[in-house]
């Protein structure tokens, strides 16, 4: 049984009192933690804030890290330095990041190892685009995706390892992908886990859908076999909503 996985992907939305402000709303309202695991992703500048007063059901990630542990790279955050900020997850090789800030297979590949070095938890983002999925090469892009992402990779951390398929497509365009097509994509990319670490970490490993899921689509999409959870912008902005994604993902 994997336990199942809801996180809010802010990208570069809130400032710091309307960040506490959706804390303090969501605090005692969000299902344990041995039911659910409810994630905040949000922006590196309040995440020590948010890590001090987040309550004991919600966990906080950051949306990105360098692989390096230090060095010349004006304007970035080394995973060490995140990791004193108290937060669990890192949100890696999200499409937005891919498509302006050069994010490659292999600085993602790069970033998975750092971050596990440093006790932070990935959750690594894959997906097509409008055009790919067209010309029917989504397999493809998927396993070019994760073979890379996944290099060198020990058996071992999986456990702490989330994967995240978006196809960009449905990211911010309201265009939900329907549940089974979702799935489909899900179950391909555990098939991908299967062939290279076997099927017990293929069961074991959490695979989330992102893409336009909101409070109507969210319980058809996490009746599918193969998707544990969501990774969700802009219906997770809201606390009203980000509780009942989370009520409804149990
Ligand atoms: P939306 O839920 O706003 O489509 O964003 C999805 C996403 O990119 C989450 O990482």
């Amino acid at each position: 049984m994997r336990k199942p996985v809801m996180a809010g992907n802010w990208k570069m939305n809130k400032t710091r009192d309307e960040a506490l402000e959706f804390i303090y709303a969501v605090s005692d309202k969000l299902p344990s933690s041995d039911k659910l695991d409810s994630i905040i992703c949000a922006p590196a500048i309040i995440l020590r804030d948010l890590v001090k007063r987040k309550g004991s059901a919600l966990k906080i990630g950051a949306q990105n890290v360098h692989y390096a542990e230090s060095g010349a790279f004006t304007g970035e955050i080394s995973p060490a330095m995140l990791s004193t900020t108290g937060v669990d997850y890192v949100i890696l090789g999200h499409s937005e990041r891919r498509a302006y800030y050069n994010e490659t297979d292999e600085t993602v590949n790069l970033k998975i190892k750092a971050c596990l070095n440093n006790e932070l938890k990935p959750i690594v983002c894959c997906g097509e685009s409008l055009e790919e999925r067209e010309n029917g090469s989504t397999h493809a892009v998927l396993e070019r995706q994760i073979t890379l992402a996944f290099e060198e990779i020990k058996p071992t951390d999986l456990a702490n390892i989330i994967i995240a398929y978006e196809p960009i497509w449905a990211i911010g365009t309201g265009k939900v992908a329907s549940a089974e097509m979702a799935d489909e994509a899900c179950g391909f990319i555990r098939s991908l886990i299967r062939k290279q670490y076997g099927a017990v970490y293929a069961e074991e490993i959490r695979i989330l859908y992102g893409g336009s899921v909101s409070t109507k689509s969210v319980s058809e999409l996490m009746a599918q076999p193969n998707i544990d959870g969501g990774l969700v912008g802009g219906a997770s902005l809201k606390a009203d909503s980000f509780i009942e994604l989370c009520e409804k993902a149990i």
